[in-house]
């Protein structure tokens, strides 16, 4: 049977895609869907460190603090990153760290999944689960972090507006920018 276009890959990849941006721009559920249209395996960087940590990621910054999570966090995103071409969602401060984002930059396409402050707050409101959002206001915290953090996520390779509205929509910009990223002879 000839499989249809629309059931086809619509790219082949040679490097994984990292999903990078602050907590509420959809990697996660961006990345799984991408990740399916795609037709590779999706990896969450945070399920993995709570995995391999048997905690939680809120109790690992409360026992160990944030300097150990980001260490730990580095060394999962490292060991997925040797795996074949996969779609990694990592956490919104994994970017941040010096270390990871030689890694990212050297070992795969990177990607921002950029979202405005008023987005990030609606998205992140009806959970309780993330650590830095607990220590005072959520929207002053998300704003501060939205500035300090913007000019490193700006290093990543590739840029997508995260839609409000069905994720489908990011899913298929982030596909046609990356098709273009490659017809302009970018590696994927
Ligand atoms: C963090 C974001 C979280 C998680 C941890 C720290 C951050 O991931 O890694 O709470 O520093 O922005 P998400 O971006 O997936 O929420």
């Amino acid at each position: 049977m000839i499989p249809s276009l629309s059931r086809a890959p619509a790219l082949k990849l040679t490097r994984p895609i990292v999903l990078v941006g602050l907590m509420g721009a959809g990697k996660t559920t961006v990345g799984r869907r991408l990740a399916d249209k795609l037709r590779i395996d999706f990896y969450d960087a945070d399920e993995e460190i709570e995995a391999s940590a048997h905690m939680r990621i809120s109790d690992i910054f409360e026992a160990y603090g944030e300097p150990a999570f980001r260490d730990g966090e580095r060394k999962v995103i490292e060991r997925l990153l040797d795996g074949p071409p996969h779609v990694l969602a990592t956490g919104g401060g994994a970017f941040m760290n010096d270390q990871t984002r030689a890694l990212v930059k050297e070992q795969a396409t990177s990607l921002w999944l950029k979202a405005d402050l008023d987005l990030l707050v609606k998205r992140t409101a009806h959970r309780n689960h993330r650590p830095l959002l607990r220590t005072g206001d959520p929207r002053e915290i998300l704003d501060k972090l939205l500035k300090e953090r913007a000019p490193v996520y700006a290093n990543a390779d590739i840029s997508v507006d995260s839609i409000e509205g069905p994720h489908h929509k990011t899913v298929d910009k982030i596909i046609r920018t990356l098709q273009e990223y490659k017809k302009a002879g970018n590696p994927l």
